[in-house]
């Protein structure tokens, strides 16, 4: 936690994904979070997704971060790649109410957006759905815990 209280939030995103990924920097930044990005230093067009995706999903599932966001383009390949992760539960989500619901059923720990897909302001909104509710737990646990046993 910072010294407002807020656990860190750790960033990634590739060239599709940069513009939306420096406007959540700023937005997280300005709201109190202190934010580690992972994506490459300068916006590169031959990036790949899977080098900021797997950062970001094993520094949540390690337990060093309690929530990571990933953008892509649509999303789609950062979701992928950080659910090959073990701990990491990676929700795209493109409304509010997914963002919820991914927190209080999935226990979401990545959040996942599409740079190419989702606005600024209604990515902002996303966020904070997401980081406004917990998991619900109950019933929901052991649906959690069968994806480890499962697999
Ligand atoms: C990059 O052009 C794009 O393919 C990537 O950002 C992502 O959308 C993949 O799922």
């Amino acid at each position: 936690m910072n010294q407002n209280g807020l656990s860190p939030v750790i960033i990634g995103s590739d060239h599709a994904g940069w513009e939306l990924k420096e406007a959540v920097k700023e937005y997280l930044t300005g709201k109190g979070f202190t934010v580690e990005d992972v994506s490459e230093p300068k916006l590169n067009p031959e990036d790949d997704y899977p080098e900021f995706a797997f950062k970001v999903a094993k520094a949540v599932a390690s337990g060093k971060f309690e929530r990571g966001i990933s953008i892509c383009g649509t999303g789609i390949g950062a979701s992928i790649a950080a659910n090959r992760v073990r701990g990491a539960r990676a929700a795209l989500c493109v409304t509010p109410e997914m963002a919820r619901m991914a927190k209080r059923h999935n226990n979401a720990n990545v959040l996942v957006l599409g740079g190419r897909i989702t606005l600024p302001e209604q990515a902002f909104m996303i966020i904070d759905a997401w980081m406004s509710v917990h998991f619900e737990g109950g019933r929901h646990s052991r649906r959690v815990q069968l994806l480890d046993t499962l697999e």
